[in-house]
Protein backbone atom coordinates (compact mmCIF):
# COMPACT_ATOMS: atom_id res chain seq x y z
CA UNK A 1 0.00 0.00 0.00
CA UNK A 2 1.62 3.40 -0.75
CA UNK A 3 1.72 6.16 1.24
CA UNK A 4 -0.39 8.77 1.20
CA UNK A 5 0.84 12.27 0.50
CA UNK A 6 -2.16 15.44 0.13
CA UNK A 7 -1.49 17.92 -2.56
CA UNK A 8 -3.01 21.19 -2.28
CA UNK A 9 -3.53 23.28 -5.51
CA UNK A 10 -3.92 27.02 -3.98
CA UNK A 11 -6.14 29.43 -6.22
CA UNK A 12 -6.89 33.18 -6.30
CA UNK A 13 -5.87 34.75 -3.03
CA UNK A 14 -4.40 31.32 -1.74
CA UNK A 15 -0.71 31.64 -2.27
CA UNK A 16 0.46 29.81 0.50
CA UNK A 17 -0.71 27.06 3.17
CA UNK A 18 -0.29 28.15 6.83
CA UNK A 19 0.02 25.77 9.50
CA UNK A 20 2.22 23.73 7.32
CA UNK A 21 5.68 22.70 9.33
CA UNK A 22 9.01 21.78 8.24
CA UNK A 23 8.61 23.36 5.19
CA UNK A 24 11.40 22.90 1.89
CA UNK A 25 10.84 24.68 -1.23
CA UNK A 26 11.81 22.69 -4.44
CA UNK A 27 11.30 23.34 -8.29
CA UNK A 28 10.14 20.54 -9.65
CA UNK A 29 10.93 19.89 -13.47
CA UNK A 30 8.34 18.56 -15.63
CA UNK A 31 9.21 17.69 -19.41
CA UNK A 32 5.78 19.01 -20.27
CA UNK A 33 6.16 22.61 -19.03
CA UNK A 34 6.91 24.87 -16.34
CA UNK A 35 5.52 24.29 -13.31
CA UNK A 36 3.57 27.77 -11.83
CA UNK A 37 5.76 27.32 -9.12
CA UNK A 38 7.76 25.37 -6.59
CA UNK A 39 6.63 23.32 -4.57
CA UNK A 40 6.64 23.87 -0.61
CA UNK A 41 6.42 20.15 0.97
CA UNK A 42 6.33 19.64 4.64
CA UNK A 43 3.83 18.31 6.84
CA UNK A 44 1.18 19.09 8.82
CA UNK A 45 0.23 16.37 11.81
CA UNK A 46 1.89 13.24 10.76
CA UNK A 47 0.80 14.07 7.21
CA UNK A 48 3.06 14.64 4.10
CA UNK A 49 1.27 17.68 2.62
CA UNK A 50 2.48 19.33 -1.25
CA UNK A 51 1.45 22.65 -1.50
CA UNK A 52 1.27 24.63 -4.99
CA UNK A 53 0.51 28.28 -5.86
CA UNK A 54 -1.68 27.59 -9.15
CA UNK A 55 -1.41 31.04 -10.12
CA UNK A 56 2.27 31.27 -8.57
CA UNK A 57 3.04 33.46 -5.89
CA UNK A 58 2.06 37.12 -6.67
CA UNK A 59 -0.62 35.54 -9.38
CA UNK A 60 1.40 36.23 -12.23
CA UNK A 61 -0.38 33.45 -14.16
CA UNK A 62 -3.80 33.52 -16.20
CA UNK A 63 -6.12 30.39 -16.30
CA UNK A 64 -4.89 30.16 -20.19
CA UNK A 65 -1.26 30.49 -19.15
CA UNK A 66 -1.52 27.63 -16.57
CA UNK A 67 0.17 24.98 -17.24
CA UNK A 68 -1.81 21.96 -16.19
CA UNK A 69 0.10 19.30 -16.90
CA UNK A 70 3.42 20.58 -15.64
CA UNK A 71 1.96 20.86 -12.13
CA UNK A 72 0.21 17.80 -12.28
CA UNK A 73 3.34 16.13 -13.21
CA UNK A 74 5.35 18.11 -10.83
CA UNK A 75 2.95 16.62 -8.26
CA UNK A 76 2.49 12.76 -9.47
CA UNK A 77 6.30 13.55 -8.96
CA UNK A 78 6.38 14.72 -5.41
CA UNK A 79 4.32 11.61 -4.82
CA UNK A 80 0.91 12.96 -3.99
CA UNK A 81 -1.83 10.74 -4.19
CA UNK A 82 -4.46 12.93 -3.19
CA UNK A 83 -5.08 16.65 -4.37
CA UNK A 84 -7.59 19.14 -3.00
CA UNK A 85 -8.00 21.94 -5.24
CA UNK A 86 -8.97 25.50 -3.56
CA UNK A 87 -10.98 27.16 -6.08
CA UNK A 88 -12.77 30.66 -6.10
CA UNK A 89 -16.14 30.63 -7.93
CA UNK A 90 -18.89 32.44 -8.89
CA UNK A 91 -22.34 30.96 -7.95
CA UNK A 92 -25.55 30.50 -9.83
CA UNK A 93 -27.64 29.79 -6.70
CA UNK A 94 -29.08 32.15 -4.76
CA UNK A 95 -28.63 29.69 -1.63
CA UNK A 96 -24.61 29.33 -2.20
CA UNK A 97 -23.64 32.82 -1.47
CA UNK A 98 -20.12 34.30 -1.00
CA UNK A 99 -17.98 32.74 1.58
CA UNK A 100 -19.69 29.25 1.05
CA UNK A 101 -17.34 26.22 0.56
CA UNK A 102 -19.06 23.67 -1.88
CA UNK A 103 -17.80 20.46 -2.44
CA UNK A 104 -18.80 20.30 -6.48
CA UNK A 105 -18.77 16.47 -7.87
CA UNK A 106 -19.25 17.20 -11.61
CA UNK A 107 -17.98 19.69 -14.01
CA UNK A 108 -18.65 20.88 -17.49
CA UNK A 109 -15.58 21.97 -19.53
CA UNK A 110 -16.08 24.79 -21.71
CA UNK A 111 -12.12 25.63 -21.39
CA UNK A 112 -10.55 25.21 -25.23
CA UNK A 113 -7.20 25.30 -26.25
CA UNK A 114 -5.85 23.77 -23.14
CA UNK A 115 -3.59 20.61 -23.55
CA UNK A 116 -5.94 18.31 -21.72
CA UNK A 117 -4.12 14.91 -21.64
CA UNK A 118 -1.12 13.38 -20.85
CA UNK A 119 -1.49 10.89 -23.81
CA UNK A 120 -2.05 11.29 -27.94
CA UNK A 121 -1.04 9.86 -31.10
CA UNK A 122 1.74 7.26 -29.86
CA UNK A 123 0.28 6.01 -27.03
CA UNK A 124 -3.79 6.46 -26.84
CA UNK A 125 -5.73 6.14 -23.70
CA UNK A 126 -9.46 6.73 -22.44
CA UNK A 127 -9.69 7.26 -19.02
CA UNK A 128 -13.45 6.93 -17.47
CA UNK A 129 -14.19 10.62 -15.38
CA UNK A 130 -17.96 9.86 -15.09
CA UNK A 131 -17.18 10.74 -11.34
CA UNK A 132 -14.13 12.83 -11.60
CA UNK A 133 -14.13 13.45 -7.96
CA UNK A 134 -13.31 10.96 -5.15
CA UNK A 135 -15.95 10.18 -2.87
CA UNK A 136 -13.71 9.50 -0.07
CA UNK A 137 -11.76 12.35 -0.62
CA UNK A 138 -14.91 14.50 -0.45
CA UNK A 139 -16.19 12.61 2.32
CA UNK A 140 -12.71 13.01 4.33
CA UNK A 141 -13.41 17.06 3.88
CA UNK A 142 -16.88 17.16 4.62
CA UNK A 143 -16.16 15.28 8.30
CA UNK A 144 -13.45 18.03 8.75
CA UNK A 145 -15.51 21.21 8.08
CA UNK A 146 -18.02 19.73 10.54
CA UNK A 147 -15.52 19.27 13.03
CA UNK A 148 -14.40 22.69 12.42
CA UNK A 149 -17.99 24.37 12.31
CA UNK A 150 -17.13 25.64 8.55
CA UNK A 151 -20.59 25.54 6.36
CA UNK A 152 -20.37 23.56 3.29
CA UNK A 153 -22.45 22.66 0.71
CA UNK A 154 -22.05 19.13 -0.45
CA UNK A 155 -22.48 17.92 -4.66
CA UNK A 156 -22.84 20.36 -7.55
CA UNK A 157 -21.47 20.99 -10.69
CA UNK A 158 -18.88 23.31 -11.84
CA UNK A 159 -18.71 24.74 -14.99
CA UNK A 160 -15.36 26.14 -16.23
CA UNK A 161 -14.98 28.73 -18.96
CA UNK A 162 -11.61 29.79 -20.33
CA UNK A 163 -11.93 33.47 -18.86
CA UNK A 164 -9.72 35.41 -18.61
CA UNK A 165 -12.97 37.92 -19.12
CA UNK A 166 -16.22 37.03 -17.04
CA UNK A 167 -19.44 35.73 -18.34
CA UNK A 168 -21.46 37.61 -20.59
CA UNK A 169 -25.18 38.02 -18.79
CA UNK A 170 -26.37 35.70 -21.65
CA UNK A 171 -24.31 33.06 -20.80
CA UNK A 172 -24.57 33.64 -17.16
CA UNK A 173 -28.43 33.26 -17.51
CA UNK A 174 -27.79 29.73 -19.57
CA UNK A 175 -25.48 28.21 -17.40
CA UNK A 176 -28.06 28.87 -14.42
CA UNK A 177 -30.75 27.44 -16.64
CA UNK A 178 -29.06 24.37 -17.45
CA UNK A 179 -28.02 23.75 -14.08
CA UNK A 180 -24.72 24.34 -13.09
CA UNK A 181 -24.40 25.75 -10.16
CA UNK A 182 -20.84 27.25 -10.10
CA UNK A 183 -18.37 28.74 -12.39
CA UNK A 184 -14.66 29.12 -12.37
CA UNK A 185 -11.57 29.71 -14.68
CA UNK A 186 -9.30 26.56 -13.57
CA UNK A 187 -10.52 23.38 -12.47
CA UNK A 188 -10.60 21.76 -15.97
CA UNK A 189 -8.14 20.28 -17.59
CA UNK A 190 -6.60 20.09 -14.02
CA UNK A 191 -9.56 17.22 -12.91
CA UNK A 192 -9.10 15.41 -16.17
CA UNK A 193 -4.94 15.32 -15.86
CA UNK A 194 -5.18 14.28 -11.85
CA UNK A 195 -7.26 11.49 -13.09
CA UNK A 196 -5.15 10.32 -15.87
CA UNK A 197 -2.35 10.74 -13.61
CA UNK A 198 -4.30 8.12 -10.79
CA UNK A 199 -4.62 11.46 -8.34
CA UNK A 200 -7.78 11.26 -6.27
CA UNK A 201 -9.05 15.31 -6.36
CA UNK A 202 -11.67 17.13 -5.47
CA UNK A 203 -12.25 20.71 -5.13
CA UNK A 204 -13.73 23.29 -2.33
CA UNK A 205 -15.08 25.49 -4.49
CA UNK A 206 -14.84 28.97 -2.10
CA UNK A 207 -18.08 31.22 -3.53
CA UNK A 208 -16.59 34.95 -3.89
CA UNK A 209 -20.03 36.46 -6.02
CA UNK A 210 -23.04 35.72 -8.00
CA UNK A 211 -21.13 35.98 -11.63
CA UNK A 212 -23.44 38.54 -13.06
CA UNK A 213 -26.69 36.52 -13.33
CA UNK A 214 -28.37 38.07 -9.68
CA UNK A 215 -30.32 41.23 -10.15
CA UNK A 216 -30.14 41.65 -6.38
CA UNK A 217 -25.49 41.69 -6.87
CA UNK A 218 -23.49 43.90 -8.84
CA UNK A 219 -22.14 41.78 -11.70
CA UNK A 220 -18.59 40.19 -10.19
CA UNK A 221 -15.46 41.84 -10.55
CA UNK A 222 -11.92 41.75 -9.53
CA UNK A 223 -12.47 43.55 -6.52
CA UNK A 224 -15.16 41.32 -5.15
CA UNK A 225 -13.36 38.56 -5.72
CA UNK A 226 -9.83 39.50 -3.98
CA UNK A 227 -11.62 40.54 -0.64
CA UNK A 228 -13.92 37.42 -0.68
CA UNK A 229 -11.19 35.13 -1.02
CA UNK A 230 -8.99 37.08 1.46
CA UNK A 231 -11.81 36.77 3.81
CA UNK A 232 -11.97 33.28 3.85
CA UNK A 233 -8.20 32.19 3.38
CA UNK A 234 -7.96 31.87 7.13
CA UNK A 235 -11.02 29.22 6.64
CA UNK A 236 -9.22 27.49 4.26
CA UNK A 237 -6.27 26.78 5.88
CA UNK A 238 -7.92 25.48 9.00
CA UNK A 239 -9.94 23.13 6.67
CA UNK A 240 -7.01 21.80 5.15
CA UNK A 241 -5.09 21.71 8.44
CA UNK A 242 -8.14 19.49 9.95
CA UNK A 243 -8.11 17.44 7.12
CA UNK A 244 -4.25 16.58 6.66
CA UNK A 245 -4.16 16.11 11.09
CA UNK A 246 -7.10 13.38 10.20
CA UNK A 247 -5.52 11.88 6.93
CA UNK A 248 -4.82 7.84 7.00
CA UNK A 249 -0.98 7.03 6.60
CA UNK A 250 -1.74 4.73 3.13
CA UNK A 251 -3.39 5.58 0.32
CA UNK A 252 -7.02 4.45 0.27
CA UNK A 253 -8.82 2.89 -2.75
CA UNK A 254 -10.94 5.14 -4.54
CA UNK A 255 -14.75 3.80 -5.46
CA UNK A 256 -14.32 6.68 -8.37
CA UNK A 257 -11.50 4.48 -9.59
CA UNK A 258 -9.02 7.24 -9.35
CA UNK A 259 -6.39 5.37 -7.90
CA UNK A 260 -6.42 2.83 -10.83
CA UNK A 261 -7.59 5.05 -13.59
CA UNK A 262 -5.25 3.60 -16.01
CA UNK A 263 -5.93 -0.17 -15.54
CA UNK A 264 -7.60 -0.97 -19.19
CA UNK A 265 -7.63 2.36 -20.49
CA UNK A 266 -4.44 2.47 -22.84
CA UNK A 267 -5.55 1.67 -26.54
CA UNK A 268 -2.03 1.27 -28.00
CA UNK A 269 -0.83 -2.15 -28.32
CA UNK A 270 2.82 -2.22 -26.03
CA UNK A 271 5.80 -2.53 -28.70
CA UNK A 272 8.24 -5.27 -28.67
N1 LIG B 1 -13.89 33.03 -10.24
C1 LIG B 1 -14.49 33.68 -9.24
N2 LIG B 1 -15.68 34.19 -9.64
C2 LIG B 1 -15.83 33.84 -10.93
C3 LIG B 1 -16.83 34.06 -11.90
N3 LIG B 1 -17.94 34.73 -11.62
N4 LIG B 1 -16.64 33.56 -13.15
C4 LIG B 1 -15.51 32.85 -13.43
N5 LIG B 1 -14.54 32.63 -12.56
C5 LIG B 1 -14.69 33.10 -11.31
Amino acid sequence: MAAAVLGVMGGSGVYDLPGLEDVREERIGSPWGEPSDALRIGRIGETKVVFLARHGRGHRLSPSGIDYRANIDALKRAGVTDLISLSACGSFRDELHPGLFVLVDQFVDRTHGRPSSFFGNGCVAHVSLAHPVGPGLQRRIAAAAEAEDIPVHRGGTYVCMEGPQFSTLAESRTYRGLGYDVIGMTNMPEAKLAREAEITYATIAMVTDYDCWHPGHDAVDVAAVVAVARANADKAARLVARIARDFPRDREACPAGSDRALDGAIMTAPQH
